[in-house]
């Protein structure tokens, strides 16, 4: 809308002073002296948040809280303008993640967007943003989308802590294993044959948990994610931690488990779940790390979720195919959710 004045070409000119502030505005500076960072998304993009947010805690110091755009909105929980908010969304015109950027923006915080959709309502409204260059996307169920995400979040973490010199060579160390990172998602992509075996072995399973925890809380989230939405099947992720609290009840000699039991911080506790699982004679598959030294050296813990997905969507394809539903077009859902 043109507003007060005549053309646009006027309004444009006199647009210049904000636009120039947006221009040269040092956003990350502003970050860095949020008090509060929030990830705000629906689905796999808050998950791939989820999954990377240790590394912004670590690298950033500040505060992270995560949340699912729409209880947001019907909490209307509190944001100040000492927040950053930063809207994770692969189309860019999820309905629920839009109406928070609203809201967040309405609020005074900074709005910084993630998407992978150049020109995306999201990516318009944000004062600031990423392009996750991770090419269409066309399947329903976001994959490829997931893992540039996180990458992307890492990204950020580490030019949020740049200024940390006691930090400067883990930085360093994690950016060198992230160029490395295509040619070990290459070399998971072999285990295709596995999961097809695996997957072949499940099929008729009513129920599946995937037990996880640390960095591998979110890939839990999001296996089970993949599972039910694709294959159709009931399936459910758990941070391992909590498994007394409840789902233990759930175990018997019927119920399918995966353990992400992968060599890093959470190993010993996540062999001690396996132990307890196991003397509940749950059947588990648990997944670990091969050739543990080696392949330890080579990969940060942190990076391990964008890994360690992969497998693990492979099986929920493997899994549809034998189950003889849509891959691409899961009954009842839509790529784009852009209604509430
Ligand atoms: O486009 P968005 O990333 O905002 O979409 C959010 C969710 O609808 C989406 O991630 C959904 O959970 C996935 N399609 C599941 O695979």
């Amino acid at each position: 809308r043109k507003g007060n004045f005549e053309h646009f070409m006027q309004k444009e000119i006199h647009e210049q002073p904000d636009s120039l502030t947006m221009t040269i505005r040092d956003h990350l500076k502003t970050i860095r002296r949020s008090r509060r960072i929030l990830f705000i998304g629906c689905g796999t993009s808050y998950n791939a948040a989820l999954a990377a947010r240790p590394v912004v805690e670590e690298h950033s110091g500040i505060p992270v809280t995560m949340e699912i755009a729409s209880d947001l909105l019907d909490r209307q929980g509190p944001i100040y303008r000492e927040d950053t908010a930063i809207f994770v969304s692969q189309s860019g015109e999820t309905a629920y993640t839009l109406e928070a950027l609203e809201y967040a923006k309405s609020n005074g915080a900074l709005c910084v967007g993630i998407t992978n959709t150049v020109g995306s309502a999201i990516a318009r409204g944000t004062h600031c943003g990423i392009h996750l260059n991770a090419g269409c996307e066309i399947g329903v169920a976001s994959t490829k989308a997931y893992t540039s995400q996180i990458a992307v979040i890492v990204m950020l973490a580490l030019a949020l802590g740049v200024d940390s010199l006691s930090t400067q060579q883990r930085r360093n160390a994690i950016m060198d294993v992230l160029y490395n990172l295509p040619s070990k998602v290459r070399d998971v992509l072999k285990l295709d044959r596995d999961m097809k075996e695996l997957a072949a072995l499940l099929m008729e399973e009513q129920s599946l948990l995937v037990f996880g925890r640390g960095y591998n809380y979110a890939t839990a989230l999001e296996c089970a994610l993949k599972v039910k939405q694709v294959s159709l099947m009931h399936a459910e992720g758990i941070v391992a931690g909590d498994m007394k609290h409840g789902p233990l009840a759930l175990v018997d000699e019927t119920l399918r488990i995966i353990v992400i039991a992968i060599r890093d911080a959470s190993l010993n506790k996540q062999q001690s779940v396996r132990q307890q699982l196991k003397a509940r004679k749950g059947r588990l598959i648990v997944m670990c790390t091969e050739g543990d030294a080696e392949f330890m050296c080579l990969i940060e813990h942190c990076l391990q979720p964008m890994i360690n997905i992969v497998p693990l969507q492979l099986l929920a394809y493997q899994l549809t195919v034998f189950r003889g539903f849509n891959v691409d077009q899961p009954r009842n859902l839509a790529k784009s959710v852009t209604t509430q």
